[in-house]
C-alpha cells in the first residue's frame, strides 16, 4: 500500500513517526521503523527495537530473529492480516545497545497512538525489555513468559525474544507453546479458526 493508499489518520501518524525527534536516537537512525503487517489486526507483536537490516529496510524484525518468528507464525497458520508488528522503540539503538528507560518513555506516546489505531486484542511481548517498558514490571521474563495477563478487554502473553531463541535453541519449544496459546486465544476470542491441522512440534520445530 502507497502512503497516499493509507487512511488519513494512518498518513498523519507515520508523518509524526517519521518526523520524531522526541530522543536522540533520531540522530543516528537511517529510517524510521514503524510497523509492518496489518493497519487494524487482532494481534500486536512488540519487540525491542530496530537492529541494524531494520534500519536499513524500515520494517521491524526482518533480520535472524524475525526470519525465526515468521517461520513460527506460518507453521502456526498465521497470517499477515491477523498480526501487527512494531517494536518499543522506532529508532534503531546505537551498537543495537538496548533502548534506555528515557527512549522507552520518549517512544511511548507514537507507541500509544499505534496501539489506538490498530485496536488489538491480544499483544505478545517478545523478550524483556518489551515487557519491562510495555508493562513497568521488572521480573525476569523467565518467570512471565507463557502467562496471561489480562488488562480491561486485552489479553498480553510475554515470552522470549526469538534474538534469544538463536542463541538458545534449547528454549525454542516455549517460544511456540506461547505463540500456540497467542493463536489459541484468538480462537476463542473469535478471530481465527482452529488450526486445519495438529501440529507436529519434531517436525516443525526441527
Ligand atoms: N529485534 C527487535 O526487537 N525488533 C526488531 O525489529 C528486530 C530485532
Amino acid at each position: 500500500m502507497t502512503f497516499e493508499d493509507l487512511p488519513t489518520a494512518w498518513q498523519g501518524f507515520l508523518q509524526a513517526c517519521n518526523s520524531c525527534k522526541n530522543c536522540d536516537l533520531h540522530q543516528s537512525r537511517d529510517q524510521v521503523v514503524v510497523y509492518r503487517g496489518s493497519l487494524a489486526a487482532p494481534l500486536m507483536i512488540i519487540g525491542e527495537g530496530p537492529g541494524r537490516e531494520e534500519d536499513k529496510l524500515g520494517k521491524p524484525f526482518v533480520g535472524r530473529s524475525g526470519r525465526l518468528l515468521d517461520d513460527a507464525l506460518l507453521a502456526l497458520e498465521f497470517s499477515e492480516e491477523d498480526f501487527h508488528i512494531c517494536n518499543i522503540v522506532k529508532c534503531r539503538p546505537p551498537e543495537n545497545r538496548t533502548p534506555t528507560e528515557e527512549e522507552a518513555k520518549a517512544c511511548r506516546r507514537l507507541l500509544n497512538a499505534q496501539f489506538a489505531l490498530v485496536k488489538p486484542r491480544v499483544i505478545l511481548l517478545c523478550g524483556s525489555t518489551a515487557y519491562r517498558y510495555f508493562t513497568g514490571s521488572k521480573e525476569p521474563i523467565s518467570r512471565v513468559r507463557g502467562q496471561w495477563i489480562e488488562q480491561k478487554s486485552f489479553y498480553i502473553m510475554p515470552t522470549f525474544h526469538p534474538a534469544y531463541i538463536l542463541r538458545n535453541m534449547s528454549k525454542r519449544a516455549e517460544l511456540w507453546s506461547d505463540l500456540l496459546a497467542v493463536r489459541e486465544k484468538l480462537v476463542e476470542l473469535g478471530f481465527k479458526a482452529p488450526l486445519s491441522k495438529p501440529l507436529c512440534p519434531e517436525k516443525d520445530q526441527a
